[in-house]
């Protein structure tokens, strides 16, 4: 898992778009596994936010990065209310991992209307870390309908390795950029 985490991971999101400068959203960071690791990859001249409404993963966060000395990700708490601050047409990418499935039908709307919101245009992304399928309500199709209805297109379709509470697993992730309304 260390392996996973210290190098193969970075690995992995690079794969999925990640790239230097870029500013990134991790909705439901948690204690910011996959924050830490898109920080090192967008490196000084971008921006990880960090978000999340449980103030324990949060301070995790906060110590690892004051221990590894990291100065470009921000941590957002919120109240749990889907609302995301941060402005319209600012994000490059977001980080929807394992998250999803714990939002209620309307949550789950809110979430993609501002997603939608934040994320540029055309080549940006919406990465999503398809979990928990079958339970949660979740069945992929439905979801897939969902986000392509709020305005993103699929542009690519991944089955990797990720970390999942404290394991690694063979799990899917879909990628969608956002595409003008008419
Ligand atoms: C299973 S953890 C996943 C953490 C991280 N994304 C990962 O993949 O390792 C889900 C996280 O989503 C957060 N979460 C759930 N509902 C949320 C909401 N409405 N707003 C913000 N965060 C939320 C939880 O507090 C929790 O930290």
């Amino acid at each position: 898992m260390e392996e996973w985490i210290n190098s193969k991971g970075e690995s992995i999101l690079r794969d999925y778009g990640i790239k230097s400068g870029q500013n990134i959203l991790d909705f439901g960071c948690g204690s910011g596994v996959y924050s830490i690791i898109a920080s090192k990859i967008v490196g000084d001249k971008g921006k990880i936010y960090a978000l999340d409404y449980d103030e324990n993963p949060l301070e995790e966060l906060s110590d690892k990065i004051k221990n590894q000395n990291i100065s470009n990700i921000e941590i957002i708490k919120t109240s749990k209310e889907i609302s995301v601050p941060l402005n319209s047409n600012s994000i490059d990418v977001v980080l929807m991992y394992d998250v999803y499935h714990l939002l209620d039908k309307d949550e789950r709307v809110n979430l993609l209307n501002e997603i939608y919101r934040i994320l540029k245009i055309n080549y940006v992304i919406l990465s999503y870390f398809a979990i928990h399928i079958g339970s949660y309500g979740i069945q992929l199709n439905k979801v897939q309908i969902l986000i392509k209805k709020t305005g993103f297109e699929l542009i690519e379709q991944f089955k990797r390795p990720m970390f999942h509470w404290s394991w690694i697993e063979e799990a899917i992730v879909l990628n969608y950029r956002k595409v003008e309304k008419k």
